[in-house]
């Protein structure tokens, strides 16, 4: 039997309607883990906080929805959380339970919400050179991000000094 060029259009196109040619291989797929689901972050900071904005405009480059509440008071907020005065920094974030204090890196974030360990949050304190929302070039003071643990905080992330003189 010779189908006629029409003929065989016909039944590539009821093949494609009964999903009897696999089309997926031809489109782009979305990346394993996708960002939709990421939790809401709410960020308490001061209006007039230029690396606080900076630094919700890094979580959404990271695929966070982010509500932000321009406070005047934030060190109640930081007491209400019970956040050491040591570890403070500029703003304060919640995020699916967790306190997020400081200039933290998304990807902190990311893997706090992945292996969600007993722990208050994270806190990167004071305003280190270099870290998300305080880029100056390339350079990095050395910081650490902090697990804020019930008793003591503890070590979660180490990011090393960068092109300081
Ligand atoms: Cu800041
Ligand atoms: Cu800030």
């Amino acid at each position: 039997m010779v189908l006629t060029n029409k003929a065989k259009l016909r039944l590539a196109m009821s093949a494609l309607a009964f999903g009897l040619i696999d089309l997926s291989g031809c489109v782009e797929q979305e990346p394993a883990s996708s960002d939709s689901d990421l939790p809401d972050a709410i960020v308490y900071k001061t209006p007039t906080c230029g690396c606080c904005q900076k630094w919700v405009e890094h979580l959404q480059d990271h695929g966070f929805a982010v509500q932000t509440r321009d406070t005047g008071q934030l060190t109640a907020i930081k007491d209400e959380y019970g956040l050491p005065g040591d570890m403070r920094s500029c703003h304060t974030a919640e995020i699916d339970g967790y306190v997020i204090e400081g200039h933290v890196p998304a990807a902190d974030i990311k893997r706090l919400l992945r292996e969600r360990p007993q722990a208050k949050g994270l806190a990167v304190p004071g305003m280190p050179l270099g870290s998300p929302g305080m880029e100056v070039d390339e350079r990095r003071q050395a910081y650490t991000v902090w697990l804020l643990r019930a008793d003591n905080p503890e070590a979660f992330n180490n990011y090393p000094a960068r092109n300081l003189e």
